[in-house]
């Protein structure tokens, strides 16, 4: 996109020259001769990236429109023109903000130089707004989405323990937001100002991990050839995340330990203590007890770390969180592939809602961008998903469904007809399969009751003597 640039000068010839240049060389040039109307210029024209303007003005000087300019873009690069020699006011104008100025005259490299780099830190400028808002809006505490009971209760500890220093253990299974919290603890304690930083330590070989922790000196090991600060001074201040912990090897567990007792370490090589404030944040999807009882974890380092712990329930386990967060990725990805909001069928939302998830709500994202992207209708469909998740409730013949973890599913009109098959079956059998006496009991009338074992088949069963019928059920052994 070709950059805006307003120039403002009162002499016309200076500043209908400088257009002239200005033009020559790529850019969109307006031109103003009178600083109040450049500043409604500007007000009218907000996608203005840079304002070039003379410091010596009638009216509003060009001090008084760069500060009133700032009031309607606080981003709006601004480069002064000051006279030949004034560096009083190319101080003055450094000092109210200017991002830069130039002597004139004017019409030379050196001028395109620096509007070249005006622009480049105004669009620098706008990146970073733009990333941090999105990331302010991703890691606010109201965007952490669930209305499970367990969720809920997660984001008050979040909130709580975020005010405090303490060593926060987050486990769960990969995908159900763990590296996430982390952030948001940092995010919403009073470091959030801080570093926030971030190691897996699964993913480098031991010696590599603990100077990358630790940092080294020179000469420390072959290929130290300068000093390292390592991740835990970088970190001074804010907070580390510890992910993947349940890979610590030993040695890195002992020193993990010395820095959570003493927050003080040694860097490799080095012989002197070195002191840091640091929040510490973990994570693991192994369960650390069983590592601890199977020798793997050191006891008192896991005493130490669980402090404060926050289990993140894996997806399948709270369906009722699958339509929020299918809505709210729904929602996200149409706005980054600026398609129009679309909507989930409740075809494919049943199908959401029963899949097992196991990748957890990563997958669950990753299947809603998936979607929106290749959708071409206005909805999401069962087509839009990949089979394994639409299969997932292909009923079984008797509409019940047995899922790989030993529970059973049904639809829901099924299941509420079986208790009712049952008690009605129980009750005759209590009383001999006497209608009249069961109707009275069951209080409902001979019809109703007669109807209901017609439905149920129950008619057959009487007729054909003892037999009871095995009550349909969710027992499946026999
Ligand atoms: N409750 C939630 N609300 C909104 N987004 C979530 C929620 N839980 C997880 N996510 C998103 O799911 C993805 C996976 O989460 P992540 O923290 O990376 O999982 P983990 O670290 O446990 O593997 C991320 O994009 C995260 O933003
Ligand atoms: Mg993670």
């Amino acid at each position: 996109m070709t950059a805006k640039i307003l120039v403002v000068d009162d002499d016309p010839l200076v500043a209908d020259s400088l257009a002239v240049f200005l033009r020559r060389r790529g850019y969109e040039v307006s031109v103003e001769t009178d600083s109040r109307r450049a500043l409604k210029h500007l007000k009218d024209a907000p996608d203005t990236d840079l304002l070039l303007t003379d410091v010596n003005m009638p009216g509003l000087d060009g001090f008084d429109l760069l500060k009133q300019a700032r009031k309607v873009d606080e981003n709006l690069v601004v480069v002064m023109l000051t006279g030949y020699g004034t560096i009083e006011s190319a101080v003055k104008a450094m000092r109210q903000g200017a991002e830069d100025y130039v002597t004139k005259p004017i019409l030379d490299e050196e001028m395109v130089l620096t509007v070249e780099r005006a622009l480049k830190r105004r669009r620098l400028t706008e990146e970073n707004e733009a990333l941090r808002r999105q990331l302010n809006r991703s890691l606010a505490l109201e965007n952490l989405i669930g209305s499970d009971h367990r969720i809920r209760k997660i984001y008050e500890t979040l909130a709580t323990v975020a005010q405090t220093r303490a060593t926060v253990l987050i486990t769960g299974e990969s995908g159900t937001g763990k590296s996430m919290i982390a952030r948001s603890i940092h995010h919403a304690s009073p470091r959030r100002d801080k570093s926030f930083v971030e190691v897996n330590c699964g993913a480098l070989p031991e010696t590599l991990l603990e100077s990358e922790l630790f940092g080294h000196k020179r000469g420390a090991f072959t290929g130290a050839d300068a000093d390292r600060l390592g991740k835990f001074l970088r970190a001074d201040g804010g907070t580390i995340f510890l992910d993947e912990i349940s890979t610590a090897s030993q040695g890195l567990q002992v020193k993990l330990l010395r820095i959570l007792q003493e927050r003080s370490f040694e860097r490799v090589g080095g012989d002197e203590a070195v002191s840091v404030d640091v929040r510490v944040l973990l994570a693991t999807n192994s369960n650390l007890r069983v590592d601890v009882e199977e020798g793997r974890f050191r006891a008192d380092l896991f005493h130490r770390i669980n402090v404060v712990s926050i289990d993140i329930p894996p997806l399948r386990t709270r369906p009722g969180d699958i339509p929020l967060l299918a809505d709210h990725f729904l929602r996200r990805y149409c706005e980054e592939n600026s398609k129009e909001v679309l909507e989930i069928t409740d075809d494919a939302m049943v199908q959401l809602v029963d899949y097992e998830w196991p990748g957890n709500v990563r997958e669950l994202e990753n299947s809603i961008e998936r979607a929106v992207v290749l959708c071409r209708s206005s909805e999401l469909t069962l087509e839009d998903f990949p089979p394994e998740i639409t299969n997932a409730s292909e009923l079984t013949g008797n509409g019940l469904q047995f899922r790989p973890d030993g529970r059973t599913v049904m639809p829901l009109k099924k299941a509420l007809e079986t208790p009712e098959k049952e008690i009605i079956s129980a009750t005759l059998a209590s009383v001999n399969w006497n209608r009249q006496k069961a109707a009275r009991l069951l209080d409902i009338n001979r019809t109703t009751l007669f109807n209901k074992m017609r439905k149920y088949e129950l008619l057959e069963i009487k007729r054909g003597g003892k037999r009871r019928p095995r009550p349909e059920g969710l027992k499946t052994e026999d």
